[in-house]
């Protein structure tokens, strides 16, 4: 794959040797390279939440599709682990930089765990968020059981094969008719747990602060600090 490197031996005791041996931080050393981390995804709903949530992290230049465009990533896997690493693991070999990528998507306890891996494009192509609301409000037309949790993967992926992943989800039901105008994707028609409105009326920091992209970004972010402060992400 263009622009990627081996994964040898050397590459992977680069960083357990730079704090093991070297007993210093990387501030130590100042002509240390820039910590630079590629976010991929395409979704522009997903890459204003990723700039929102990974604002704490300091020490790292985020760069998205603008600065580095990437080809589309088919998403074969069956599961969202598997999606999230495809995605990062694509990226990664056609740029050479670290990256993080996320699979996420709503399941639905009355329909078996549908649309699942299949989200996006739950009513086919292209994709077209009104279209699946419209799809998963008619398939739950009388049905009691609203219970639904939206799930997101995170997996980055380092230039030397090293990947890391995290988890997060949040629970709620299925709300009657879709309402509201912020968010993307099935943020209209999704009530958190203990709420009363959908995800798409309550603004976006609040949505970012229950969200499953938030739960699982934010167990992300302890490891990239420990990663940044390391020169794990050095390119
Ligand atoms: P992905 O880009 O392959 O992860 O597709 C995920 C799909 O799941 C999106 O197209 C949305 O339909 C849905 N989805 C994921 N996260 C959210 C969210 O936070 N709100 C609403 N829909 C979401």
């Amino acid at each position: 794959m263009r622009g990627r490197r081996p994964a040898s031996s050397r590459d992977r005791a680069g960083p357990r040797c730079f704090l093991s041996t070297c007993g210093k931080t990387p501030s130590h050393f100042p002509l240390r390279m820039t910590n630079r981390l590629l976010l991929g995804t395409k979704n522009q709903g997903k890459l204003v939440e990723f700039r929102e949530l990974l604002r704490g992290v300091r020490g790292v230049e985020f760069l998205t599709i603008a600065e580095r465009p990437f080809a589309d990533v088919e998403e074969t896997g069956e599961t969202f682990l598997e999606n999230a690493l495809l995605k990062a693991r694509a990226i990664c070999g056609e740029t050479g930089l670290a990256v993080l990528a996320e699979d996420a998507g709503l399941d639905v306890a009355a329909l078996g765990g549908a649309p699942g891996v299949r989200s996006a494009r739950f009513s086919g192509e292209p994709v077209d968020y009104a279209r699946n609301n419209a799809l998963l409000l008619e398939r739950l037309r009388g049905v009691a059981d609203r219970q639904a949790r939206f799930v997101a993967v995170t997996a980055l992926v380092l230039p030397s094969g090293d990947f890391f992943v995290t988890s997060g989800a949040l629970h709620g039901r299925i709300a009657q008719k879709a309402a509201g105008q912020g968010g993307f994707g099935y943020d209209p028609v999704f009530i958190p747990e203990g709420m009363v409105r959908t995800l798409a009326e309550i603004p976006l920091a609040e949505k970012n602060e229950i969200s499953h992209r938030r739960r699982s970004i934010a167990r992300m972010t302890t490891l990239l600090a420990t990663l940044e402060r390391e020169g794990a992400l050095s390119s």
